[in-house]
């Protein structure tokens, strides 16, 4: 068999720990593969003035495939303060180096599964008829177009002279904020091309088609933002009569979806979102399953590049812990989703078992699932460790 390697890119805080953790259970699983380290992240824009270097893009570039910690951002005072001495005063600049990667490689397609885990004690519930208590099973994919949107990085503080001239061509910038004088505006952009509207738009169709659902949710505000909402929601019309006859195309709000989250959310399998929407809407859902530590996702590129992470942060106040205290979870189910793409379906199915053992089982617990304050002294309230619960997930292997 071949063995394949993987870029594994810890960067910051519990990232580099909830990383080693998944690996373990990878290498538990029977998974074979050279893992090598992709540097990214806070410690390198501080010694080297870059948090992406260039190796780590042509390993990506090599490999194809990462598995991602979680990096840290800081505000824009701090990014100069740490910068090392010899480095400051030449130009350097932070950004953020996870956005980069998905512009670089245009991973513009992310999936963000949400389902329940049956037994996790932070699972969403609600008073049905008669004051009984219901715990709907959420089971949904969403689809959230990650390159384009509110979050492409295209905006102004003052704007140039050519730029606000162009924005006062539209009577609505003219009528309503022509007024304002041009060094205190601040502009973003939100951008969708008809190109990767369409390939999100159709990667949520065929997961509907393979899973047998009978619709998609294009969950947007096309009433209000009509161009660009507009264009994903008139995409996904149109692709559901021409390509996908069977699969019917609901569409509903953000903000109200964000109602309809606590009230209905079985009743969505397939939700598609545009970037910041997509955001959103995930860590709602994410938040009905168990929240952060139990968010997984996965990121493709048209140039077949692959990323896989878990959604939360570094969480840096939980870094420095001797003991660590964090979920990993989150981390280890997106290592599965990175089996599903390498198409190694019985370890992932194995490894998705041993997490829902373990859950369900309820003996192991991380200070999360047994909501607790994350401080140090919940490994003495019976919380389980990193470790420990890495190892219970690798005894139910
Ligand atoms: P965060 O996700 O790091 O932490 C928020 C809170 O969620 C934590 O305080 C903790 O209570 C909980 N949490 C997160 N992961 C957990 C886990 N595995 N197990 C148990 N509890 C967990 O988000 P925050 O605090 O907003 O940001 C911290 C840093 O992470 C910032 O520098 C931010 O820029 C960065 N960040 C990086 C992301 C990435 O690398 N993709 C995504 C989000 C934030
Ligand atoms: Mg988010």
């Amino acid at each position: 068999m071949i063995k394949r390697t993987i870029v594994a890119m810890p960067g910051d805080g519990i990232g580099k720990v909830v990383l080693d953790e998944a690996i373990r259970v990878l290498d538990a699983a029977g998974f074979e593969a050279n893992y090598v380290q992709g540097d990214i992240g806070w410690e390198f824009w501080c010694k080297e003035g870059n948090p992406l270097p260039d190796r780590t893009i042509k390993l990506l570039e090599e490999h194809k495939i990462g598995l991602f910690g979680a990096i840290t951002s800081k505000p824009k005072d701090k990014t100069l303060a740490e910068l090392a001495p010899e480095l400051r005063g030449k130009g350097y600049v932070y950004y953020s180096p996870i956005v980069a990667m998905r512009q670089h490689f245009k991973l513009d397609i992310c999936l963000r599964p949400c389902k329940t885990f049956k037994g996790n004690p932070l699972n969403f519930i609600r008073r049905g008829p008669n004051n009984t208590i219901e715990e709907p099973l959420v089971d949904t994919m969403i689809f959230r177009q990650n390159t384009e949107g509110l979050y492409g990085g295209v905006e102004w503080t003052n704007p140039s002279a050519q730029v606000y001239d162009a924005l006062m061509t539209h009577p609505k910038f003219r009528d309503n904020f022509g007024w304002c004088p041009k060094a205190e505006l601040a502009v973003s952009t939100r951008i969708f091309t008809a190109k990767y509207t369409a390939r999100i738009v159709k990667a949520a169709f065929e997961y509907a088609k393979e899973k047998g659902y009978k619709g998609i949710t294009v969950c947007e505000k096309p009433n209000v933002i009509r161009e660009t909402s507009g264009m994903m929601l008139k995409i996904a019309q149109e692709m559901s009569k021409n390509e996908y006859p069977g699969i019917e195309v609901w569409d509903t709000n953000i903000d109200a979806q964000m109602m309809w989250l606590t009230k209905n959310p079985e009743d969505y399998n397939v939700i598609v979102a545009g970037n910041m929407f997509g955001d959103i809407i995930s860590d709602g859902f994410a938040g009905l399953i168990g929240g952060l530590g139990f968010a997984c996702s996965a990121q493709f590129g048209e140039n077949g590049v692959a990323v896989f992470e878990p959604t939360h942060g570094s969480a840096p106040k939980y870094a420095g812990y001797e003991t660590s205290i964090v979920n990993p979870i989150a981390m280890i189910m997106s290592a599965c989703m990175m089996l599903d793409h390498l198409k190694e379906d019985e370890k992932a199915a194995r490894i998705r078992k041993a997490v829902t053992m373990v859950i369900a089982e309820g003996k192991v617990r991380t200070y999360d699932m047994m909501k607790l304050t994350g401080r140090p002294d919940v490994i003495q309230k019976g919380a389980a460790s990193t470790r420990e619960i890495t190892d219970a997930i690798i005894n139910a292997l």
